[in-house]
């Protein structure tokens, strides 16, 4: 049975992530420090769905405990990591830096020590679309530069890019990393905008809204995402023997094992009308506060998922609709309201 080790596990991408690779007969551990980022018992919730399944164990421990993680390793003999785990959030890290700079950075290094120490054979981890920064040309596309970060978490995320592809160099050690696009869905994360509108909506609170409301984000839903991760698994990036014959759209590198690629819908939805979706699904208006843009925060993502096409024949596509109704749904059930 192949096992999968997937760190976040408890988190929002990382729990569905599990269920999926469970569903699929994989054998699946766990790692995840529960940090009080947000509610911790949603965190809970979704770990004691996991347990339902005997093919599921986790250990809580923190990304920097390279004693833990690296005992996990010579446990478990994971063939595959999803690394996951991080300090997520935009806004956040203009109030707490270090918090990314220990789980982003040190957390990641250590993972890729423990995958370097134990040969694992394909290392699959977390960026964001956070790190094309400043770009305004659209649909943002891997080989765009992102030179420019506008936060500090984005730069955690662009430098584990950087440092991943150096262990890919040097150890020969399969990695690919993931850029994500806004991932919303059921069992989301309470400091992401989806979450706060239901509530704000169905509690008749006022919801913020930047940059009065001309924003667009490249939803994804959450489903579609884990298919993708998924998938991914098995297109695992080699060295290419001669670089000038790697196709255009692939972003491996001419010198390791390493890729980069995007995850979103490639659909940009302008926020008023995700906003407007929201109010029909819950029934309610909105008691809507325009607000002005927010430091770090940029006005558009849109993906380019070419490269995601071309690797696995597969592309996210749930309208934004759908998958509204599916987060509400999942939270009038949740709360019981
Ligand atoms: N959700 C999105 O829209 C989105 C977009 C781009 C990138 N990402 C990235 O995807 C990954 C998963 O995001 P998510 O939305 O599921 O976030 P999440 O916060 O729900 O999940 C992250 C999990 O990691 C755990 N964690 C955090 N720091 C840790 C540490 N130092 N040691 C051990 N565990 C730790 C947390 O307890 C949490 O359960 C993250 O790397 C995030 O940066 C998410």
């Amino acid at each position: 049975m192949r096992k999968v080790l997937v760190t976040g596990s408890a988190g929002f991408i990382g729990f569905h992530l599990c269920r999926l690779l469970l569903d699929e007969g994989f054998d699946v551990v766990g790692f995840d420090a529960m940090t009080d980022y947000y509610d911790v018992n949603l965190k809970r919730r979704r770990h004691a769905m996991l347990h339902q399944s005997a093919r599921f164990r986790c250990v809580e421990a923190r990304l920097e405990d390279h004693a833990a993680l690296s005992a996990l390793f010579a446990a478990e003999h994971p063939e595959i990591v999803v690394h996951l785990a991080a300090q997520a959030g935009v806004r956040y890290s203009l109030e707490n830096p270090r918090s990314y700079l220990e789980s982003n950075l040190v957390g990641t290094f250590n993972v890729l020590e423990c995958a370097r120490e134990h040969a694992v054979a394909h290392t699959l981890m977390a960026s964001t679309s956070s790190v094309y920064g400043a770009n305004t040309v659209m649909p943002y596309a891997e080989k765009h530069p992102t030179d420019h970060p506008l936060t500090f978490y984005a730069a955690t995320k662009k430098s584990t890019e950087i440092i991943a592809h150096s262990y890919a160099h040097l150890w020969s050690m399969p990695v690919t990393m993931f850029r994500f696009f806004t991932v919303y869905g059921p069992w989301g994360r309470p400091d992401m905008a989806l979450y706060k509108f239901v509530k704000g909506i169905l509690e008749g609170t006022p919801i913020d809204i930047y940059n009065h409301g001309d924003m667009y984000r490249d939803f994804t839903y959450v489903t579609d995402l884990v298919r993708g991760i998924r998938l991914l698994i098995d297109a695992v990036p080699q060295r290419p023997e001669d670089p000038d014959t790697t196709p255009e759209w692939d972003t491996l590198s001419p010198v390791a094992p390493f890729r980069v690629v995007n995850i979103g819908n490639s659909d940009k939805v302008r926020l008023t009308d995700f906003i407007d979706a929201i109010e029909a699904e819950c029934g309610q208006a909105a008691i809507r506060n325009y607000m002005g843009m927010q430091k770090g925060d940029v006005p558009a993502t849109w993906a380019d998922a070419t490269q995601l096409r071309e690797l696995t024949g597969y592309a996210p596509a749930t309208p934004f609709r759908e998958g509204i109704a599916e987060f509400v749904r999942w939270y009038r059930d949740y709360f019981n309201v």
